[in-house]
């Protein structure tokens, strides 16, 4: 028998070359935060607050959680790009990647500060840094002292256990522009669209639902710069003339894999079966009404995509209100083809034949809803009285939302309130605000600019207004 000659041979990675490459995976701004925010849930974090700090060149993002944390050694495997994890059914990560390469796609410089929960640990921090990595093409990161961190990171940390990332030399997010007006302005278009993507992404989380009990037990809130985030809820569940059509389960399933599908349709109300205008207007979502019909597909409860029929059929207004969840377990994960950056998902081809025809008499309660004339000839309801569904719901209990109104949490920058203030258009007032109290964050006077506005209220109230209060 003739033996063969081989021979290992290790081909390391090129760090330089392969550091750039893993910026462009095809993350959006509010995609890479959302994907911090998976893995603040995965550690059982009650609280997220995002502060985004506008500072010319300098400004910052910081997301902080008090989750578990993590020890030193823990926190040196999460920073290895394909850290070493062994994950739950219904784990919303995946790859051991997201946090570098969310935040790479972001940033230059990346700072991961812990503190793991028990008495007596000290905080770490940790750097990955792509000009140092690029630099000495090695896969390197520098251990810091806490006080490298911005205040608002290391204060976090000195009151709990948890996480801090910091995102500095914002290169992308700012627009990747010298000019501080345009960076400006990207910076601000990016934190007013981020309340309303994170209020939609996890709104489960956030109102409490039941089926994200068994992944997340306790009360769960975002907070992004000082404003509590309020659910938003695509199907408007809470609307008495909402209709909740009959779910439907889709078995999948190939050689030594398989699960299973949910969906339930909804039929929103028409916009003349709403009281208040504006609580339409808020159900339009972030795509608007059109554009916002279809599949909400979820990944573990964690929203992946939002609206659009999966390339099954074409958006059309008469089937605005239709809208549909769309369940499916991790297990499923190759079938829909998700990516690192957990972004979007492809339905499988195995259900577009079932789904279609699940999706007709949808579309057709729809286009009825739509038209007030059919919809007029349909039993009068009286108040309080729930519409009768085409089909009864096949499971009950979806969740709530605590509030629908969205009204600005007290403190914080008032008129840059996430979901649904963060709709309206920034006044250049709100925006004046947005900068004084940046500008004190950053230089420590938050309680002195405090006290010159209430003075200045009493004083010049026209000013003061002008000034975004
Ligand atoms: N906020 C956090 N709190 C505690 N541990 C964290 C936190 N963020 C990351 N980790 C740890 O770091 C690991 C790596 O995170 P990373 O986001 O890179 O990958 P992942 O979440 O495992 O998978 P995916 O690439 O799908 O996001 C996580 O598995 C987790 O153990
Ligand atoms: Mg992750």
């Amino acid at each position: 028998m003739k033996i063969l000659q081989q021979e290992v041979v290790q081909i390391v990675p090129n760090a330089k070359r392969l550091v750039q490459g893993y910026r462009d995976i095809g993350y959006t701004f509010n995609g890479a935060v959302a994907d911090l925010v998976d893995n603040s849930i995965a550690a059982q974090a009650t609280e997220v607050r995002i502060d985004m700090v506008w500072d010319s060149h300098h400004s910052y993002l910081v997301i902080s959680d008090n989750g578990d944390g993590m020890t030193r050694a823990q926190l040196e495997e999460a920073m290895r790009l394909g850290s070493d994890q062994d994950y739950d059914s219904d784990d919303l990560g995946k790859f051991g990647l997201g946090l570098k390469t969310a935040s790479i796609s972001q940033c230059k410089v990346l700072q991961v500060g812990s503190r793991p929960r028990g008495i007596g640990h000290a905080v770490d921090v940790l750097r990955f840094d792509i000009d140092h990595i690029e630099t000495t093409n090695n896969w390197e990161v520098i251990r810091q002292g806490t006080e490298t961190l911005p205040t608002i990171a290391s204060d976090w940390l000195a009151e709990t256990h948890g996480t801090v990332i910091v995102w500095s030399n914002l290169d992308r997010l700012l627009g990747g522009t010298n000019n501080m007006d345009k960076a400006r302005n990207a910076f601000f278009d990016h934190h007013r669209g981020l309340g309303l993507h994170l209020a939609m992404v996890f709104h489960r989380f956030l109102s409490g639902d039941e089926r994200t009990k068994h992944q997340h037990p306790a009360e769960f809130r975002i907070v992004l710069n000082g404003l509590e985030l309020d659910p938003w809820d695509p199907f408007a569940t809470w609307h008495e003339k909402t209709q909740t059509l009959t779910a439907q389960d889709f078995p999948l399933a190939g050689v030594g894999w398989g699960g299973i599908v949910e969906m339930q349709p909804y039929i929103l109300p028409a916009k003349e079966q709403f009281n208040d205008p504006k609580e339409h207007e808020l159900l339009s979502g972030p795509k608007k009404w059109n554009n916002q019909q279809g599949f909400y597909i979820y990944r573990a409860n964690r929203m992946i995509q939002s609206g659009g029929w999966c390339g099954l059929l074409t958006p059309n207004e008469h089937y605005k209100l239709a809208r549909v969840t769309v369940d499916f377990p991790p297990q499923l994960d190759n079938a829909f083809g998700i990516n690192i950056a957990k972004m979007r998902v492809t339905l499988p081809a195995q259900l577009k034949d079932e789904v279609k025809a699940f999706v007709g008499p949808i579309r057709k309660a729809a286009d009825l809803a739509y038209n007030a004339k059919e919809r007029n000839k349909l039993p009068a309801l009286g108040p309080g009285s729930t519409p009768p569904p085409l089909t009864p719901p096949k499971r009950p209990g979806v969740a709530v939302p605590r509030t629908t109104s969205g009204t600005a949490q007290q403190g914080g920058l008032g008129p840059f309130a996430p979901w649904p203030v963060a709709t309206l258009r920034e006044t250049e007032q709100s925006r004046r605000r947005f900068a004084l109290e940046t500008a004190a964050k950053v230089t420590g006077h938050e309680s002195a600019l405090e006290a010159i506005l209430k003075a200045l209220a009493s004083s010049d109230e026209r000013t003061a207004r002008e000034l975004g209060w």
